[in-house]
């Protein structure tokens, strides 16, 4: 029987799929009429048109399948789309879920996030088992994949056999959008005036993410949760990593709280009025920015047996990736967004 897998050509999921085509799976990607196939077009893999804000599309594709890694998700970190974020992170999630269900499949790996779980310090970092803190900041991609793991995990009450994975700051190839490899651009492209005076998160090659999912469906405990996390960095040792990967200066200057607050709160209410040309300026972005986002990944390391792999191998990659794709070429003082 085929595996069923949303989300299928974004940064996660081509990997996810490219992983499991290869190694001889069946699988059947959800795709919307306007997604790039271009990355998936390889033997074992098929597709299925639909959307998982609509709940009769997401019946029809499951049908048939009884594995289902649900990846889709919308990823942005903004104090606005709460609209959107709603309708694909909790009531697409609670979709999938309800047709896994109702189809009667093994299990589904439901795909949540480090922002789901909580933050830390690097002396003491998130844990499964924490309580949830991120309430306070108001941010619609916090809230909903918080709200959507808590609606999959409520429906195990009702039958359903599904494992929830909580990745890190994913870095790693194949990152069409951009997604989170974005960062990786802004630093070698000298776009970002500097680096936060403190702060930090969990990263983790897209290539654990998908072993770690790999391991969830096949032996990771019903109802259970796994943080996903390579290695906890500052954003300085982080954006110090991409520029010595890429071979440029690393960033001169230290931003201050103070001065980034100022700036993304005049932004922010710009963008509130609808002109977001720099919405990636925003108060969610800073109050990020400056937090200890330390998780630990010791439960999916002991019970699924979890490896580590080198964060400065999946940015090294992930810039070779970007250069080979386009997205950025070499010039005499370091690299440029191609015209
Ligand atoms: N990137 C990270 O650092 C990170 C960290 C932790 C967790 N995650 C989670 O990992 C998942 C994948 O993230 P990513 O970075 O790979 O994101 P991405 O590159 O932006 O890909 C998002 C995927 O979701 C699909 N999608 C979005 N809305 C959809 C809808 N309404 N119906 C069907 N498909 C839809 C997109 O399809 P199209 O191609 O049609 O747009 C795309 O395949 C998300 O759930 C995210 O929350 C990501």
């Amino acid at each position: 029987m085929p595996t069923f897998v949303t989300g299928g050509t974004g940064l996660l999921g081509i990997n996810l799929v490219r992983s499991l085509a290869e190694s001889g799976e069946e699988v059947r990607v959800l795709v919307r009429k306007t997604s790039n196939r271009k990355w998936l077009e390889i033997p074992n893999v098929a597709f299925v048109v639909g959307d998982i804000t609509d709940a009769d599309s997401i019946r029809r594709a499951i049908d048939g399948c009884d594995k289902v890694y649900h990846v889709a998700g919308w990823v942005q970190i903004t104090p606005w789309g709460r609209k959107i974020a709603e309708a694909v992170n909790l009531r697409g999630a609670e979709n999938v879920a309800r047709a896994a269900l109702d189809a009667g499949v093994k299990r589904l790996v439901h795909v949540s996030s480090i922002a789901a779980v909580g933050h830390g310090p690097k002396d003491s970092p998130a844990t499964e088992e924490m309580t949830w803190n991120f309430d306070t900041l108001h941010a619609p991609y916090y809230d909903t994949k918080r709200g959507g793991e808590e609606r999959v995990l409520g429906m195990v009450r009702e039958g359903l056999d599904a494992v929830v994975v909580n990745p890190g700051y994913i870095i790693g190839p194949y990152d069409v959008g951009p997604s989170s490899g974005q960062s990786i651009l802004d630093v070698l492209t000298q776009r970002l005036p500097g680096c936060p005076s403190q702060g930090g998160i969990g990263f983790v090659d897209v290539r654990e993410v998908v072993e770690g999912m790999r391991l969830a469906m096949e032996k990771g405990e019903r109802g259970e949760r796994y943080l996903l996390i390579g290695e906890n960095l500052t954003y300085r040792e982080y954006a110090d990593l991409v520029a010595q990967e890429g071979g440029v200066a690393p960033l001169r200057r230290t931003l201050p709280y103070g001065l980034v607050w100022s700036v993304s709160s005049v932004l922010t209410a710009v963008g509130w009025m609808g002109y977001r040309k720099y919405g990636d300026v925003n108060l969610t972005l800073a109050k990020i920015s400056f937090c200890d986002h330390y998780a630990s990944s010791e439960k999916a390391r002991t019970q699924l047996g979890l490896a580590q792999h080198p964060i400065q191998k999946a940015v090294a990659d992930s810039i070779e990736w970007f250069e080979q794709n386009g997205y950025i070429e070499r010039v005499d003082s370091g690299w440029r967004i191609p015209e």
